[in-house]
């Protein structure tokens, strides 16, 4: 075992020698120096960990760095909060989850970092090797829920950059709880036919940016859950998925509203939805409004614009009553391409609170090259302004 200090000294030379982009003085604490083996297949969780310890305690802003090479990590919760203003996992490998799913797919997360004020992820892979635990929920055995890649839980000033995720069990990235995240140029991938495998999921989190990412999985590409708020999406390409939706909101019945929301300059291909908002059929106070959907190009996507109020998947869980969720200024500005379905534009909002002040500005959506789609409104109010393809029912 290195001593501490050894460990240290020897990771800061390694970063004065080999990783350009560190500030000369910064700490840098080498998983391998701490016993982590590049080999796939030895158990790594400790030497993170270490790595962790050393650079949350740290009176400077410390680096966590992962060489390359396939790094197995059974679990691992990186808890603050820090004494370092700044910790920045920089990896320039892989990180394999276990085969097994009965490992993780209970708790809920496979990689958890909480807890934690200033806080980055640069580069890398997260393989989740989710496949086992979607052919047991294929099979319709009884299997765990499914584990997150990734989860921030109660962190502020966070920074994802780089990063590419592979086959969560379940969501890949969780952004729960936060204040000012930036998530940029992340790359995430999942088969079209694995369940909930949405790629980045975000509530009860204010101000979050995503910018230029591309993403691929079996259910939402991004989602919005209650409580999120002042969220900036841009230049994400989405498909295979679900698209981009807010919610599913309503589902309890007390539940944080969902507020300024940009979504703009994304495409869509072959994807189930593009830019949709859906609630429970289900009493709750909760709300969605201040929402600027701009910007999108749709390749034959089945649902392009959609509200839907009347969400009931499993045909139970929902009294089908009408949704308590409140949707308001909605804004569909700029949005163009091709429908896989019909209906391109399909407002469905609740008979109890409907829709107000939604706007469609200069959309334009064909179905099937050239055939006219149409849209289909109830209760939903607002106007339209611009070129409106297929002519709006609001
Ligand atoms: C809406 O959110 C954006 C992006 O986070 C932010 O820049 C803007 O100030 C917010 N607007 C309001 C009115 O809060």
């Amino acid at each position: 075992m290195l001593s501490k200090a050894v460990a240290a000294a020897t990771a800061l030379s390694l970063a004065v020698l080999f990783l350009p982009g560190i500030a000369r003085g910064e700490l840098v604490y080498n998983v391998a120096s701490f016993g982590a083996r590049a080999d796939g297949a030895s158990d790594s969780s400790a030497a993170f960990l270490k790595a962790w310890a050393m650079s949350c305690s740290a009176t400077t802003p410390a680096t966590i760095y992962v060489p390359s090479g396939s790094f197995l990590l059974r679990g691992a919760k990186f808890v603050g909060p820090c004494r370092s203003s700044s910790v920045t996992f920089r990896i320039d490998g892989t990180i394999v989850a276990p085969s097994d799913y009965n490992v993780n797919g209970h708790s809920g997360y496979w990689i958890l970092i909480r807890d934690v004020s200033g806080v980055s992820v640069i580069g890398g892979t997260l393989d989740g090797r989710g496949a086992g635990l979607w052919s047991c929920k294929a099979r319709g055995g009884s299997c765990p829920q499914g584990a997150t890649n990734l989860e921030f839980s109660n962190a502020d000033n966070v920074y994802v950059k780089g990063l590419t995720s592979l086959n969560s069990q379940m969501f890949h990235i969780v952004i729960n709880a936060c204040k000012d995240v930036r998530i940029q140029g992340v790359h995430i991938e999942a088969p079209g036919t694995s369940p909930n495998t949405d790629g980045i999921h975000i509530g009860e989190s204010d101000t979050v940016t995503v910018l230029g990412s591309k993403i691929g999985t079996g259910d939402d590409c991004i989602s919005l859950g209650p409580g999120s708020s002042n969220v900036w999406i841009e230049g994400v390409s989405c498909g295979p998925g679900h698209g981009i939706s807010i919610g599913s909101l309503g589902s309890s019945p007390n539940e944080n509203g969902v507020q300024n929301v940009t979504v703009s300059t994304v495409t869509f291909t072959g994807t189930q939805n593009g830019v949709r908002i859906k609630s429970w059929a289900k009493q709750s106070n909760g709300f969605a409004r201040h929402i600027f959907f701009q910007h999108a190009t749709m390749n034959n996507v089945q649902n392009p614009i959609i509200i839907d109020q009347s969400y009931c998947p499993y045909y139970s869980g929902c009294s089908n009553e009408p949704s308590g969720v409140s949707v308001s200024d909605v804004t569909y500005f700029d949005i163009h391409g091709t429908s896989a379905t019909e209906v391109a534009v399909n407002l469905d909002c609740s008979s109890e609170y409907p829709c107000s002040s939604i706007k469609l500005e200069d959309v334009k959506l064909t179905y099937e090259g050239n055939q006219a789609a149409t849209s289909s409104c109830r209760n939903a109010g607002g106007t339209s302004s611009g070129v409106v393809v297929p002519s709006s029912c609001l």
